[in-house]
């Protein structure tokens, strides 16, 4: 079975407000795929992500990047393979491996190649309908992931 829902959002605060909202349900071990064109808002999503964990680091458009356990809750590592400048990175990354101490967030999920990614995961499809808007599609991959998209239509 898979789950899915559509949220549409008009500004970049509604959807850091959405960001946030998951994030403050988000466990260590949870993993996040984020889809979608450049300027989509992939990394303003993770902005409200890490508020919702408890960081007030902001969020950048940096390869890798780990946000520590103080002050949030669980560690956040973010990572964008569009901005590595050589594919043969992203297994150095180790994501796999990495993601059952944190929260895991990657953009351009589709610069991995087979195995590197954690194969239960939440998909996020952005997609750019107007000037500022976007709609955001949840896909559910796993048990864990439909369950986080069961909380976000409450
Ligand atoms: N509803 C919206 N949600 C998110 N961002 C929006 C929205 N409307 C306009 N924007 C603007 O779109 C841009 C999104 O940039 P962002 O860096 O988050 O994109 P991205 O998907 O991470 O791109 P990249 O693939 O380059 O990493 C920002 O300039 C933001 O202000
Ligand atoms: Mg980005």
């Amino acid at each position: 079975m898979s789950a899915a829902v559509t949220l549409s959002s008009g500004s970049p605060d509604q959807t850091r407000a959405v960001g946030e909202r998951l994030g403050a349900v988000l466990e260590p071990g949870d993993v996040l795929l984020l889809s979608g064109e450049l300027g989509a808002g992939k990394t303003v999503f993770v902005q409200g992500i890490a508020r919702g964990l408890g960081f007030n680091s902001s969020v950048s458009s940096k390869s890798f990047v780990l946000l520590g356990e103080h002050p949030g809750r669980v560690k956040l590592y973010h990572a964008d393979l569009y901005r590595l400048d050589d594919p043969e990175q992203v297994a150095e990354l180790a994501l796999d491996e990495i993601s059952m101490d944190g929260v895991l967030v990657v953009e351009w999920p589709e610069r991995a190649g087979d195995g590197e990614l954690p194969e239960e995961h939440l998909r996020i499809e952005f997609e750019v309908t107007g000037e500022d808007g976007r709609e955001l599609r949840f896909v559910g991959n796993g048990e864990r992931a439909e369950e986080l998209i069961g909380g976000l239509s409450d």
